[in-house]
């Protein structure tokens, strides 16, 4: 099964005639195999904040498309991203989170590696001829940051991440996201599609439905973009970030331009990650895709400094971080059904609504770089 085999017409089509995707797409272990590698090994991924990281020797292990990757920050205060791999027979390093103490050691044969991926000690291996320490570091990724958000990339030339993000940055500058905190986060894995999680997310036709005794029925309005991401606000002169409508919610962000509180933006940034920032906090949809039907779901909730810092913080966030957590598995409820009726014989794509847009382009966008490759700035 080739993208090229498959009859593109009416999935590309304009919306008002337009049918949903192939079902291969969701389903066939090629296209999952060629989605790895033209867009999860070339493109940015979000990994975690950089306040998740906040002391020297800090490390956060992760599993990605391209295998075990370590966020890891040095003595130096910087961060590093490498593969999780010793360079002597290929033990993982370090699972989970934590910090290193100074040293990476391998469990294998102790093996050790100083936090900026230099080789540091290798016992008994006087007698390897032509064995050269300095040509024994951990292997490293490209890894930048934007207002807090570290992102890594397998591609040994990658689009700057600036590039990437467009006019993102632009658009949320007032919400001034690099005084933000992660608080929370949760992860769990899903019998999906990676790209039915982005889908779902980025289209309001089933909140009054699947979250009818949550978040319940939403508008939304499409906003314009320019780079590699979408977006779409999700209207409500209210913080949406919890379901409550009498519960007190955290104050405003100070300064949030007239477009921004109007609602939620809900955006994709491509290939796998969704990013949901309200008037009064943040929150993040990751998706590692694991399998053409697997994935595992991290989501992660930020909040302003000047927040965190409320005595009550801790009691009131917990109204966020249930509305998160439940609304995400009702979500994940309805998906691992799709997917598997999306494995039927007997599906044939069906035709999309007005309130489809934003599905329409989350899976064109991997189906455009499928066939026709990465575009040149
Ligand atoms: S595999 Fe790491 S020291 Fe042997
Ligand atoms: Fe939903």
């Amino acid at each position: 099964m080739t993208l090229q085999n498959l009859d593109w017409t009416e999935a590309l089509a304009p919306l008002k005639i337009a049918k949903s995707m192939p079902p291969e797409i969701y389903t066939s272990a090629e296209i999952f195999a060629a989605e790895r590698e033209a867009i999860f090994l070339r493109d940015w991924f979000f990994l975690c904040r950089e306040d998740q990281l906040a002391n020297k020797g800090d490390y956060r292990s992760f599993d990605t498309p391209g295998g075990p990757i370590l966020l890891l920050r040095g003595q130096d205060d910087r961060l590093r991203c490498f593969a999780n791999v010793c360079r002597h027979r290929g033990s993982i390093l370090l699972e989970g989170s934590g910090n290193t103490g100074g040293r990476v050691v391998c469990p294998y044969h102790a093996w050790s590696y100083f936090s900026d991926g230099r080789l540091y000690g290798c016992p008994d291996m006087q007698d390897a001829e032509g064995f050269d320490r300095t040509e024994n570091g951990l292997i490293p990724l490209a890894l930048d940051t934007w207002n807090g958000f570290v992102f890594a990339c397998f591609d040994r030339k990658p689009m700057p991440l600036l590039d990437h993000l467009g006019d993102l940055p632009e658009r949320m500058a007032s919400h001034r996201l690099d005084l933000m905190r992660c608080t929370w986060e949760f992860e769990i894995d899903v019998d999906c599609n990676w790209k039915l999680l982005l889908e779902n997310a980025m289209e309001t036709y089933h909140t009054g439905i699947v979250h009818r005794d949550t978040v319940g029925a939403q508008t939304q309005r499409p906003i314009p973009t320019r780079g590699q991401w979408l977006c779409m606000q999700v209207l409500s002169d209210r913080s949406i970030a919890t379901m409550d409508k009498s519960a007190a919610s955290f104050p405003m962000i100070e300064g949030l331009d007239e477009d921004a509180r109007r609602g939620t933006y809900f955006t994709v940034i491509h290939p796998t990650c969704q990013f949901a920032i309200a008037q009064d906090s943040m929150w993040w949809l990751n998706v590692t895709p694991v399998a053409a039907d697997r994935s595992r779901l991290h989501i992660g909730g930020c909040f302003p400094e000047g927040t965190v810092a409320l005595p009550d913080f801790v009691s009131r966030a917990r109204a966020y971080e249930d509305r998160w957590e439940k609304v995400a598995r009702e979500d994940v409820g309805v998906l691992e059904g799709q997917q598997r009726a999306l494995g039927s014989v007997l599906f044939r794509p069906g035709p999309l609504s007005g309130r489809d847009d934003m599905v329409q382009a989350v899976s064109r966008w991997s189906v455009e770089r499928l066939l026709r490759g990465r575009p040149t700035l």
